[in-house]
């Protein structure tokens, strides 16, 4: 019922045709299978699915239409052999972790890291005796000298949440693969179209759909892509079995987002690039990171494993906690939410939203002082942004 891939397509022509969908009625837009289970036409026919001797739909937790097809699309786009979608970003993290780690295990992770991730990893994880260590994510002798003969995942963003620090992807997974373990890179911040990382070494994807991939701030989800046995066996048998999949609805909402993710990256990343770059030249900005500024440390990095910088904008207020709130009240175009990646403009104080839980000292480890802004750049024209903020300084 999906049409194939076509190998020679452009991702943008890939994100709207791969896999795509279509039943005997022949509707355009693809269908949303909005069914908890399927029917068999035959007691042996339940039997012969659930053996797995034929394939074919049985229960949405476990496979669904609609699902699969954002799945597979997503799957094309990153250049995995397999994909599953869950229910969140945070549960891509959790089913990778579940599926690729028992008792004993152990994570070298980058201190710059999604709080809720630092959370799972410190909180969850920790329960149930799989450790995780820190390190600075662009410390590639840091990384090598964490790694024990427990070490079963290396995990990073790049670029990192929330300050847009650049590893070294290629170099990372070289570090996992002779450790025998497996790099674990979060796309969220660059998506397919701006970043593969499979391409450059790493073995498995994780995605918040809830961001770029819908782009829209409709829906909650997430996925996790690689290959045919950690992703296609191993992921999908822990998601299968404990359950947090992606519903159908939001799984038709993310297929749609895709179609129009690459237009909206590279615009994204043009209109980052502006107010980078005015905020740069504004008394009491203390420091602004974003990959496209030649002043980025990683700027060069960036610019060899990234093909566009994305539209994640963060910086430093001189005056501290203070000046960040004083800022953040003044605006009126950019919304207060501690979401991203929508087409609307965003603006996040990290220490007190979305790194409060993880406490000063990892805080501190990972560079995020109070005086720090996110900013999530929408499709809004630079100039109103501009605007905007110059009111708020
Ligand atoms: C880099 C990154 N990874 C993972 C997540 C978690 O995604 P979700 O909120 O969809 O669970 C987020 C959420 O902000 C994120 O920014």
């Amino acid at each position: 019922m999906n049409k194939p891939n076509d190998p020679s397509w452009h991702a943008a022509t890939a994100a709207i045709r791969a896999a795509e969908m279509r039943t005997d009625v022949g509707e355009h837009s693809p269908a949303i299978f909005a069914t908890s289970s399927f029917v068999f036409p035959s007691a042996e026919a339940a039997a012969a699915r659930f053996s797995g001797d034929e394939a074919g739909p049985i229960y949405s937790r476990f496979t669904n239409p609609t699902v699969s097809a954002f799945e597979q699309r997503l799957a094309v786009l990153e250049g995995g052999d397999a994909c599953v979608a869950t229910a969140s970003g945070m549960s891509a993290v959790l089913a990778t972790c579940m599926a690729l780690c028992e008792q004993g295990d152990h994570i070298v992770a980058a201190s710059g890291l999604f709080g809720s991730t630092i959370g799972l990893f410190d909180n969850i994880l920790a329960r149930f005796g799989v450790s995780t260590n820190y390190v600075a994510p662009t410390d590639l002798d840091a990384w090598r000298a964490a790694v024990t003969p427990q070490t079963k995942l290396l995990f990073a963003e790049s670029p990192t949440n929330p300050l847009t620090e650049v590893v070294d992807i290629a170099a990372l997974a070289d570090i996992a693969h002779d450790a025998g373990a497996s790099l674990v890179l979060d796309n969220c911040f660059c998506t397919p179209a701006l970043q593969r990382p499979l391409d450059l070494g790493a073995d498995i994807i994780i995605h918040s759909a809830t961001k770029f991939l819908d782009g829209q701030g409709r829906a909650v989800g997430g996925a996790v892509v690689g290959n045919a046995d950690q992703v296609g066996e191993q992921v999908f048998a822990f998601l299968r079995t404990a359950g947090p999949c992606m519903s159908p609805f939001n799984a038709w909402i993310f297929l749609k987002g895709l179609e129009t993710l690459d237009l909206r990256m590279r615009q994204q990343s043009a209109n980052a690039l502006a107010v980078a770059q005015w905020l740069a030249e504004q008394a009491g900005v203390a420091r602004v990171l974003y990959t496209g500024l030649a002043s980025h440390p990683q700027h060069a990095l960036a610019e060899a494993q990234q093909s566009g910088h994305g539209a994640i904008v963060a910086f430093e207020l001189a005056g501290g906690q203070a000046a960040a709130f004083k800022l953040i009240n003044a605006l009126q175009v950019f919304s207060i939410t501690a979401n991203l990646g929508d087409t609307r403009s965003t603006v996040t104080h990290p220490a007190t939203t979305t790194h409060y839980r993880i406490g000063p000292e990892a805080r501190a480890r990972a560079g995020i002082s109070d005086g720090f802004l996110r900013l999530s750049i929408g499709l809004e024209h630079p100039d109103d942004l501009i605007a905007d903020l110059q009111r708020g300084l």
